[in-house]
């Protein structure tokens, strides 16, 4: 600069100081319509004549105007998924984008500087003015399309806030159709569901314990002719009436537990304080004889309190222990019941030293009357899983097997802590 060429040497002549002198107050004037320029472009950004982005850095302030960053901001807004707008204070649509445009099937020249108001259904105009007046937020509400037609839309309002200028609105909706629809329709399957649950339970029911009676009689009758005619007739006969009355005695076993079965939710009582300890005292004293005759050793640790149905749980801590009794291996039945604590949830094993299971039938044995094991060398109908997943089920929880074979079994089971909770809905 020629300032500096001023300073750091004797001036030749006067005529080189004069030009010297001159071309500082060129210099000067320059530099004067800078600042002009400079003051002018910071007045237009804060009166908002020009949108512009100012970002303060220790090297000095950055400025992006409309040609510059801000046109990529404007084609983000024009070409996201969700519509969106902005409001003036009482309402009147300032912009909008594309899809909004395209939701409410209209051309954007159409909304832009009309009411947002005409566009909100009339059951939702309280909403509407509440999200408003609180500035922020979101809701579901219904848009109304040029065609009068009705639009689930997800929307969020924020407030525009800027310094010295009317508060403003800005809007974005997302269209959620599609998901109010895939709502309605997995509703009503849940709805059909439920009715054909009930249908079936009730179906069970009256078939179960309308069956028992004649099948009562032919068993009796059957057991009256083994005892008058067994040995007088001839060795064909006896073993007819044999097949005959076992036939019998199996399907009124069969016939009881599907009757329990069902009974897992006529019967169902109101969840209450339980505490488990209690419960398996109860089934060990139940079992007692069981246990003694097949010489098991039945451990267990502190056992929590819960909130459940009490008569149900002893079912599945009974059937579980009686299972892990009945399948033993070579070695004497050894059972352990323990419980944990986890994420809302209490988790209860019941752990063996039998026979164990593949695990490919890990799922299989909790449907009713499957088994693995024939009923000469394990009597049983195969129910007895069927009613612990059932009843688990209902208290919002749920069973599970982890096994090998010949390695024992554990039964999980969980129950929620909450359990009063998720089982009302259930009862
Ligand atoms: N603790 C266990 N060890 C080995 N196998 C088991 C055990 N518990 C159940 N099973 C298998 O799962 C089947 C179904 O069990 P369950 O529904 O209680 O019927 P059931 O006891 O009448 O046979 C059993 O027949 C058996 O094959
Ligand atoms: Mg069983």
């Amino acid at each position: 600069m020629s300032s500096e060429g001023a300073k750091g040497r004797e001036p030749a002549s006067y005529q080189a100081l004069l030009d010297e002198n001159r071309a500082l107050k060129d210099e000067i004037q320059s530099l004067r319509v800078r600042l002009g320029n400079a003051e002018e472009l910071k007045r237009a950004i804060r009166e908002g004549d020009l949108d512009a982005l100012v970002i303060h850095r220790p090297e000095g302030e950055l400025i992006f105007t409309l040609d510059s960053a801000d046109r990529a901001y404007r084609a983000l807004v024009e070409t996201m998924n969700e519509g969106t707008a902005t409001l003036a204070c009482d309402g009147t649509i300032l912009y909008c984008n594309r899809h909004f445009a395209e939701l409410l099937r209209m051309p954007p020249q159409a909304i832009v500087s009309t009411s947002i108001y005409r566009f909100i259904a009339p059951e939702n105009m309280i909403t509407f003015k509440a999200l408003l007046k609180h500035e922020m937020g979101n809701r579901e509400v219904n848009l109304l399309t040029e065609e009068g037609e009705s639009m689930p839309v997800y929307m969020s309002i924020s407030s525009l806030q800027v310094e010295g200028s009317p508060n403003a609105w800005c809007l974005v909706i997302t269209d959620i159709t599609e998901c109010k629809r895939a709502e309605k329709t997995l509703k009503l399957k849940l709805e059909e569901l439920a009715r054909s649950n009930a249908e079936l339970e009730q179906f069970a029911y009256v078939s179960s314990h309308d069956l028992q009676e004649p099948l009562r009689m032919i068993s009796s009758y059957l057991q009256l002719l083994q005892r008058r005619y067994q040995g007088k007739l001839d060795d064909k006969a006896d073993k007819y009436i044999y097949f005959a009355v076992d036939g019998a005695s199996r399907m009124q076993n069969l016939i009881n537990d599907l009757l329990e079965f069902s009974r897992v939710a006529t019967r169902a009582r109101e969840p209450e304080p339980t505490d488990c300890e209690s419960v398996l005292n109860q089934v060990l004293s139940n079992l007692d004889l069981y246990i003694k005759e097949n010489k098991a050793a039945i451990s267990h640790d502190p056992l929590p309190e819960i909130i459940a149905d009490n008569t149900q749980l002893t079912q599945i801590f009974q059937n579980l222990i009686v299972n892990g009794i009945k399948f033993h291996s070579e070695e004497a039945p050894k059972i352990h019941v323990s419980a944990d604590k986890k994420e809302g949830e209490w988790v209860f094993s019941v752990k063996d030293n039998g026979t164990g299971i593949d695990p490919q039938y890990s799922e299989k044995i909790f449907e009713v009357f499957k088994r693995l094991h024939n009923k000469e060398d394990y009597p049983g109908t195969g129910i007895g899983l069927s009613i612990c997943k059932k009843i688990v089920e209902r208290h919002g929880g749920h069973i599970w097997v982890e096994s090998e074979l010949g390695k024992g079994s554990t039964f999980y089971f969980t129950l929620p802590i909450n359990s009063g909770e998720a089982s009302k809905a259930n009862f």
